[in-house]
């Protein structure tokens, strides 16, 4: 029988899984059975966390066990953080972050066994991957590691490791609300790398280091950098349609545009786009957001295209002081979140991933000595 290909392995069901859900029709998104948009609205990012890896939110002394338990995990092992500082500073923050984790796995290799244990693991990475980031983005400013200030919610404190000040509450709070919307969505490119990886019964800072390599192409968490570009070289709004259009023409991609899996406004973006309104009304600069409003009726109109999650998220960050080759980093310090649940999900049920490939080579060829080879 000729085997049928899903390219790019579009609907393809490839495991069971109580995490998370997309209804790609309805333009929804629930995480372990609660709808993200009560969740952005309610929770922080530290009770998703909860949810994603206990399956149920916490109760408030769960809460702050977990608080407790994360913030000494954000300081380094000695040995990380000399090897950080060793790192070249031209090096982009998410190759900086894969060669972390590796590393991180041999320092504390004993948090990276395969099984329920591994939950320390997961903790321990999410706590410190804002500091990873912190130390190598501020040696590149010239200034001093960041410490572990428990009085800071996990968002805070990633804004605090970044910009060397504490965050205002509208602005920690607009971060809280973006990690807990990049938090966990299914079987993602980066999610399924982490699956594999982990199928093969590999440690999970393997798996958390496929992940991150994943999530760094334009056309997964690359691509809120590239938005960024697009605006630049749009400049001012009359300029708006006839770049787009142009693009377009050109067959090039729009980044910040279309879904596989969502055939309706990604409903990430619909919460991302009032807090990146919110965010530009407190700092008086609402010039990315009436762009990217512009952008989204041209893409809108020319090819029927909704936006997705990485549409609004750079320009916030931007308006948030925070330069944007460390946008996907801290996409990779939400999503660390869901990479380590499922990871933890494919170790309770698990069997290799291995699909198979239709071969469309030759076979028989006659074998020709390397000296009669022309
Ligand atoms: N701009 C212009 N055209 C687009 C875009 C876009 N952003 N997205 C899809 N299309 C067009 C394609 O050119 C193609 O047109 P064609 O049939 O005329 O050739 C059609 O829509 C289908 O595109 P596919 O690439 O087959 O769809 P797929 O499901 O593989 O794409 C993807 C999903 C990769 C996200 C795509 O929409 C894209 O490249 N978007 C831009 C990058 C981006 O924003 N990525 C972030 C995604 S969200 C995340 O990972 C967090």
């Amino acid at each position: 029988m000729a085997a049928e290909i899903q390219r790019g392995l579009e609907d393809v069901v490839a495991l069971e899984s109580r995490i998370c859900f997309i209804d790609g029709q309805k333009g929804r998104l629930i995480y372990r059975g609660y709808d993200i948009r009560e969740l952005a609205e309610r929770s922080t990012f530290e009770e998703v966390a909860y949810l994603l890896w206990y399956g149920r939110l916490p109760t408030a002394s769960q809460l702050d066990e977990l608080t407790s338990r994360l913030v000494p995990l954000r300081e380094l092992p000695p040995a990380l953080a000399r090897e950080i500082d060793e790192l070249p500073l031209s090096a982009h923050p998410m190759d900086i972050l894969r060669t972390a984790v590796s590393a991180l796995a041999l320092v504390e290799p004993e948090e990276t066994r395969p099984g329920p244990t591994s939950i320390g693991g997961a903790q321990r990475l999410t706590a410190a991957l804002p500091t990873i980031l912190g130390r190598f983005h501020r040696r590149r400013n010239g200034g001093k590691p960041p410490e572990a200030r428990p009085g800071l919610s996990a968002a805070a404190y990633l804004l605090y490791a970044l910009l060397d000040r504490e965050p205002t509450e509208l602005e920690a709070r607009a971060l809280d609300v973006a990690l807990i919307l990049h938090a966990d969505h299914e079987l993602n490119a980066s999610t399924f790398s982490a699956r594999v990886t982990a199928s093969t019964l590999s440690d999970l800072y393997s798996s958390i280091t496929s992940a991150v390599g994943t999530l760094k192409g334009p056309l997964h968490g690359g691509a809120n950098e590239r938005v960024m570009e697009l605006l630049a070289e749009i400049g001012n709004p009359e300029r708006a349609e006839e770049v787009v259009t142009g693009k377009l023409s050109r067959h090039e991609r729009i980044m910040g545009f279309g879904h596989r899996v969502y055939k309706v406004e990604d409903p990430r973006a619909t919460i991302l786009r009032e807090w990146s309104r919110r965010v530009g009304e407190a700092k008086n600069e609402l010039r990315y957001y009436e762009l990217l409003r512009q952008v989204e009726a041209v893409v809108h109109r020319e090819k029927g295209l909704y936006p997705n999650v990485d549409l609004y998220s750079g320009s916030m960050y931007t308006l948030l002081g925070i330069p944007h080759d460390l946008f996907t980093p801290i996409f990779a310090a939400s999503r660390v979140v869901g990479w380590t649940a499922h990871v933890l999900e494919e170790y309770e049920d698990l069997r290799l991933i291995r699909p198979t490939a239709k071969y469309v080579g030759p076979t028989d060829l006659p074998y020709v000595p390397i000296a009669d080879r022309r």
